[in-house]
């Protein structure tokens, strides 16, 4: 098992596929676009999965795959079978938009895929497409039927508040949970890449604390779930009554860096060490000029070794060079 220098064991990885997205948040890609990596500059699952092995030699257990939006990757499938498929790894789970899940999600279960968590801002139709700009709530929402019919669970949805946007519909959507036994997190805005959505997501940032109190106002006290571990950056709730649950996952007013256990991967074949943070180190490099899975697995310590101890977004500090797309969260 590998143990950073803060004390903190590392056995997650966020695995990128792609950083591109059929989808356009205010907060995470501008309107004109970002370049994204051509065909070349992605790992290919073949590289995927040396990596994947190298990091389950490393004592890694739980595998995320993120983009972009993952589902715009060709390999997808393959790259699912594959990494599921390495001795050690005990879970693969996806967060997507669930646009294109339906073509799918079946054949994602059938390579292994345990659970997908969905990103759906808000359920009001007009407002989705102010705040997520291509696509539509019917089709995230069919991406969210197709996932419960492939028994994919336990179902999450993801919703990033933003002031003006969607700060109005929280009460909706945690009112889910109550016939559901969903998980609806709400998630602090996180300003990434210095640009406009950096600048978006320091403007129209709402804090869990106000999100909170408008969904106890209307839908009654939430009664805290006790934490199912450490580094599970969520702090959960249920309504009365309800079958689902209730997060909030509070980066910005309450950081959970002590409990970090995440390494990241690029979709261009860097360990990216911490989201809030430019520091990479490159592993297309090793792969590509004939390093093997030890020469990855010795990356792989060292990018462990050199993660820093959390952000400094309280000092105005975050990534310059990607926006959250090119992380994948
Ligand atoms: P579960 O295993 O279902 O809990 O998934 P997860 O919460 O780890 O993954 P998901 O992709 O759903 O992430 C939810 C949100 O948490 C996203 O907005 C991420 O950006 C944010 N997040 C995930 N990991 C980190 C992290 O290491 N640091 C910070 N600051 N935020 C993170
Ligand atoms: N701040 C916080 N969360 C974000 N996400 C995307 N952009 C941001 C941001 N700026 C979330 C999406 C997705 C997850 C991977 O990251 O909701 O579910
Ligand atoms: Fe880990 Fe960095 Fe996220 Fe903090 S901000 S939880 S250290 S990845």
């Amino acid at each position: 098992m590998l143990t950073d220098r803060f004390g903190r064991t590392i056995d997650y990885l966020r695995l990128s596929v792609i950083d591109h997205c059929n989808l356009r948040c205010v907060y995470c890609m501008p309107l004109s676009g970002l370049r994204h990596s051509t065909g070349k500059e992605l790992l290919t699952p073949d590289e995927i999965e040396c990596v994947v092995r190298a990091a389950a030699d490393a004592g890694f257990r739980r595998v995320r795959i993120t983009g972009g939006e993952p589902t715009l990757r060709a390999e997808l499938v393959e790259i699912v079978w594959r990494v599921a498929a390495v001795p050690g790894i005990e879970e693969v789970a996806m967060t997507t938009n669930g646009v294109l899940l339906p073509r799918m999600v079946d054949d994602l279960a059938d390579a292994g895929l345990k659970r997908v968590n969905l990103h759906i801002d808000t359920l009001d139709p007009e407002r989705f497409k102010r705040l997520m700009r291509f696509g539509t709530l019917r089709e995230a929402w069919a991406g969210l039927e197709s996932a419960i019919r492939a028994g994919l669970k336990p179902i999450k949805i993801n919703a990033v508040i933003t002031r003006g946007y969607n700060d109005m519909d929280v009460v909706d959507l945690a009112e889910l949970t109550i016939e559901n036994d969903w998980h609806v997190r709400f998630i602090e805005l996180m300003p990434l890449g210095g640009g406009e959505c950096a600048q978006v997501a320091r403007d129209k940032f709402v804090s869990s604390a106000e999100t909170r109190g408008r969904i106890e106002a209307e839908l009654g006290v939430l009664t805290p779930v006790p934490r199912r571990s450490l580094s599970d950056e969520s702090i959960n709730f249920k309504l009365p009554g309800a079958r689902g649950e209730v997060g909030f996952i509070s980066p910005v007013s309450e950081p959970y860096c002590d409990g970090c256990n995440r390494m990241r991967l690029t979709a261009d074949g860097k360990f990216h060490l911490c989201l809030l943070h430019d520091d990479e180190l490159d592993v297309r490099k090793v792969l590509r000029s004939g390093g093997g899975q030890e020469a990855v697995e010795a990356l792989l310590r060292r990018a462990v070794a050199e993660k820093p101890s959390g952000h400094q977004l309280a000092d105005g500090v975050s990534t310059l060079n990607r926006n959250m797309i090119q992380v994948g969260g």
